[in-house]
């Protein structure tokens, strides 16, 4: 009998797992380059449809002969074709992979990072694979509140109807440039608050609840503390919750830091960047958990697929908070910018209001790494 195809969820949950899996992309090879599905246990292969309609023999002879084989391609269509083409040239264990790149963009899964007080209190983290985004979701006492939500809002939705609370608030800890936000529809569906820092309000075109240093919101028995930690955008807040976490957004990452520049203002903003991770977190509480909106390499992934470190531990082994002196610190961060995201202009006008592209458009701004970091 011939295997099932892949849904994306599974891929994510063994990936997550560290279980070895096998991955033939039938991609172009530039769109290969650019970005694929990747992991520590994660063996992948490159060779396009074309070529395997060539040859589907030298094809074959590529592959492993001892394990399954799961074909992606962008959408989950052509490599149907690459998968009956190498059951033809009698490759057995091989399927493909539903909705292929664009469902590995849009899958997310949720890990229960620690308990919180009152009844049901957690934070679970949302991990979105194909993409390094990280969002949360704080539960106690049947309130709820999101930080950080992607556009695949069914993800949260799904969560908070399984447990039968209600959403309270929402959070962005600032104007996200590389993927589009779904913070406001969430709000909208639940009648919760909507939470954005007003200094990164450029003319966005909605109402808001401002994300201000020093205020309380408590969800159920649990307090969130807005934190402001300036440098990836003018605005960027952190979110304090119960004394024991800290989001913090796209300024501290386990293996980087934010980047400051996908408004244009590299030159403005490094050094709001660099009081925020060398003087202002300096300030917090050492055993704080640091979790982060993003995350860059794979290796970042503990063993259960989870992301995190606490500050001291980041304070001894993050290598971009080890450049103290001013300067060096500016060229470290100015110097080495990687590539924009996608779209980043286009997904900022979203994130603002400003444009509504449909759900193919979305979908399209949003393909390709995140490259949100330094
Ligand atoms: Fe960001």
């Amino acid at each position: 009998m011939s295997m099932q195809p892949m849904p994306v969820k599974d891929v994510a949950k063994k990936i997550m797992k560290k279980e070895r899996i096998f991955i033939l992309d039938v991609r172009g090879e530039e769109d290969y380059k650019n970005w694929k599905i990747e992991g520590e246990t994660v063996e992948t292969l490159n060779i396009s449809l074309k070529e395997i309609k060539e040859s589907p023999q030298e094809a074959k002879a590529k592959l492993p002969e001892d394990e399954p084989i799961y074909v992606v391609c962008a959408k989950g269509i052509s490599s149907q074709d690459g998968v009956e083409i190498l059951r033809e040239a009698g490759v057995e264990d091989i399927t493909y992979v539903v909705n292929g790149m664009n469902g590995w963009s849009e899958h997310l899964e949720p890990v229960k990072i620690g308990k919180l007080p009152g009844e049901g209190g957690a934070i679970y983290q949302f991990v979105r694979l194909g993409k390094g985004c990280l969002s949360y979701l704080i539960e106690s006492d049947g309130e709820a509140a999101i930080v950080d939500a992607n556009r695949m809002t069914g993800f949260y939705t799904d969560f908070i109807d399984e447990q039968g609370i209600g959403l309270k608030a929402v959070m962005d800890t600032h104007l996200h440039a590389d993927h589009i936000s779904g913070g406001r529809d969430l709000a909208k569906q639940y009648d919760a608050a909507y939470y954005f820092p007003e200094k990164d309000d450029e003319g966005v075109e909605f109402q808001y609840t401002p994300l201000r240093d020093g205020d309380e919101i408590t969800v159920g028995a649990v307090t969130i503390k807005p934190f402001y930690s300036p440098g990836h955008t003018i605005g960027s807040t952190s979110l304090i919750v119960n004394d024991e976490f800290l989001l913090s957004g796209d300024i501290l990452f386990v293996e980087s830091i934010g980047r400051p520049d996908l408004a244009g203002k590299a030159e403005d903003w490094v050094g709001d960047l660099r009081d925020t991770l060398y003087e202002r977190y300096k300030s917090l509480s050492p055993v704080l958990t640091v979790l982060p909106s993003h995350f860059g390499e794979m290796t970042e992934l503990n063993a259960d697929g989870s992301v995190y470190e606490r500050l001291d531990r980041l304070y001894e082994k993050n290598q971009k908070l080890k450049v103290d002196d001013r300067e060096k610190f500016r060229h470290l961060v100015t110097d080495h910018l990687p590539e924009e995201p996608n779209s980043h202009e286009e997904i900022r006008e979203t994130n603002m209001g400003k444009k509504q592209p449909d759900e193919s458009t979305q979908q399209k701004m949003e393909t390709g790494p995140n490259n949100c970091s330094v």
